[in-house]
């Protein structure tokens, strides 16, 4: 009797928790350890021959990744819920299965995001930066003031499953909830959340926080621009844990640099890891380096998730959490 071959599964980054070995459990691992996005000949060499690829959102999957990768290749189990790194529709053309990890990573972006919002409207990356610098300070009664959340309307764009939190913790910070996104949240969603559904316009004249969770597409490429950031309050605050290019990041600046609006949060940015000059000069700006997901339950999460499917897929049982092109 010949014996089974197995299949092997490319990893293209050093995963935490027990990933890798349900992985090895189930065929053969080849993995790169590396902690940042390899490089794209390494990773075209590292798919070669694969059956299943496990891939982080500095990888490309075009074309090219699926010729190098070879025809044998059935699954693309991306350790991100974004996806956006992936041309979905051409693995679907060559039948390889896309999944991502969505549902685990919810709370630990909520929180980043509602860090975010607080370090924003309360000057707390500024205020770091002052104490550090061994300048003069003393407590004021007009010193260093932010603005309060309590009676603030919270406006979300993309009441998915991150939206949805975001919105359940502000809430608990006395914010009010409105939100933009194609088709309404089911009816139970708004009215647990007292969430009111309006247009893009009507939100950003009305938003005090506005914070944004929708996926990159094309149509909300540069969904927040020169104009968009013009029709808010002098007052609000910008905040963005989706995707960079969601924010045309040169009118963002612009507008901060000119007091157009108040401050903003970003955790994201339009041509990562590169971040707009303009920005670092700015203080009613906090930028974090992405750090959405990054909590060890979490990350460890995303990596048992991205494997469990690409098992599952190999297996004959299916994807876990598909995504699809349309
Ligand atoms: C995702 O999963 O898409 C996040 O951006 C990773 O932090």
């Amino acid at each position: 009797m010949g014996t089974v071959k197995k299949p092997r599964f490319a990893v293209t980054n050093r995963l935490p928790g027990s990933a890798v070995e349900l992985l090895r459990e189930a065929g053969e691992v080849r993995a790169d350890e590396r902690e940042t996005a390899i490089p794209r000949s390494d990773l075209l060499k590292l798919v070669a021959g694969a059956e299943a690829a496990l891939t982080l959102l500095g990888d490309w999957v075009d074309e090219e990744f699926l010729v190098a990768a070879g025809p044998q290749l059935r699954c693309v189990a991306n350790v991100a819920v974004g996806y956006d790194n992936i041309d979905v529709a051409a693995a679907e053309r060559r039948g390889v299965v896309v999944t991502n990890t969505p549902g685990v990573l919810d709370d630990a972006t909520a929180d980043l995001t509602m860090a975010l919002i607080l370090a924003a409207t309360r000057r707390i990356a500024e205020g770091d930066r002052l104490v550090r610098s061994g300048r003069d300070w003393n407590w004021g009664m007009h010193f260093m003031l932010g603005s309060s959340l309590q009676g603030k309307r919270l406006g979300i764009v993309g009441l998915g499953s991150i939206g949805k939190w975001v919105a359940q913790r502000a809430r608990a910070f006395g914010m009010t909830i409105a939100y933009h996104q194609r088709n309404p949240a089911p009816a139970e969603v708004e009215a647990a959340l007292g969430a009111e559904r309006m247009p893009l316009e009507q939100l950003l004249a009305e938003a005090d926080v506005l914070s944004l969770h929708c996926p990159l597409t094309p149509e909300t490429h540069h969904l927040i621009g020169a104009a968009e950031l013009a029709a808010m309050k002098p007052s609000a605050v910008l905040i963005n844990v989706a995707r960079g290019p969601v924010v045309d990041e040169a009118a963002l600046a612009e507008a901060l640099a000119e007091g157009r609006i108040a401050a903003a949060g970003l955790d994201v940015y339009e041509h990562e890891p590169q971040v707009e000059e303009r920005l670092l000069e700015l203080d009613n700006v906090v930028l974090s380096p992405h750090l959405g997901s990054a909590t060890v339950e979490t990350r460890t999460a995303m990596a048992e998730l991205a494997a469990r499917n690409a098992i599952s897929v190999l297996s004959g049982q299916g994807p876990l959490t598909p995504v699809t092109s349309q």
